[in-house]
C-alpha cells in the first residue's frame, strides 16, 4: 500500500473526521469504478478492450482496498449508499458498453480524467502533515491518468461536451452525498 513508509501523522479527531469524509468518498468512487468497468466488460466485443477493462478493473480493486484501510486506520465509516451507487454505475457501464467500443473507451477517459482532476483537489484539502493518506491518492492519481491513457490509445472517442457536463454533475452528487453518508 502507498504511504507504507510513512508514520502517522498525529492528527486531532477534527482532522481525522475531515479526512475520513474525504477517503468515504474516494473508497466509495472506486466501488463506482468497478461496477463501471465489470459493466463495460460484459458488453465489449473487442478482445483488447476487454483485456484493458480487466487490468483497470484489477487497479481499481487495489484502490478500493487501500482507501478501505485507510478508511478504517482513520477510523471512518464506508458509506451507506454504496450499494446504490454500485448499482447505478454498473447500469451506467452496460449502457456505455452497448455504445460500442470507441464510445465506451471515450466514457472510460473522460471519467477517469474527471477523477484524476477530483484527486488533485482532494490532496490540497487534506492536512499537509498526514502523508500517509496523501501517497495513496498521489499512486490513484497516478493510476487513473494511466487508465485514461490506455483508453486514448485504443480509441477513444471524445465525449459530447452535455454528456461531460452531465457526468460532472452526477460525480457531484456523489461526492458531495458520500462526505456525509
Ligand atoms: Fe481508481
Ligand atoms: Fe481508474
Amino acid at each position: 500500500m502507498p504511504g507504507g513508509e510513512w508514520s502517522e501523522a498525529g492528527l486531532s479527531d477534527q482532522e481525522k473526521r475531515q479526512v475520513a469524509a474525504l477517503m468515504r468518498v474516494n473508497h466509495c468512487g472506486e466501488i463506482c469504478a468497478q461496477a463501471l468497468y465489470q459493466g463495460q466488460a460484459l458488453t465489449s466485443k473487442d478482445l483488447a478492450v476487454r483485456t484493458a477493462l480487466a487490468q483497470a478493473a484489477k487497479e481499481e480493486s487495489e484502490h478500493l482496498a487501500w482507501t478501505e484501510r485507510r478508511l478504517d486506520e482513520l477510523g471512518g465509516t464506508k458509506s451507506l449508499l454504496n450499494p446504490l451507487w454500485y448499482a447505478g454505475s454498473l447500469s451506467i457501464g452496460i449502457v456505455a458498453g452497448k455504445m460500442g467500443d470507441a464510445w465506451s473507451l471515450g466514457f472510460l477517459a473522460e471519467t477517469e480524467r474527471q477523477v484524476e482532476k477530483h484527486l488533485k483537489g482532494h490532496k490540497q484539502q487534506l492536512p499537509a502533515r498526514d502523508r500517509k493518506t496523501w501517497a495513496v491518492l498521489e499512486q490513484m492519481e497516478i493510476d487513473e491518468a494511466g487508465h485514461a491513457h490506455t483508453a486514448e490509445q485504443l480509441g477513444a472517442r471524445e465525449l459530447p461536451g452535455a454528456v461531460r457536463l452531465a457526468m460532472r454533475v452526477a460525480s457531484g452528487v456523489m461526492t458531495r452525498t458520500a462526505y456525509w453518508i
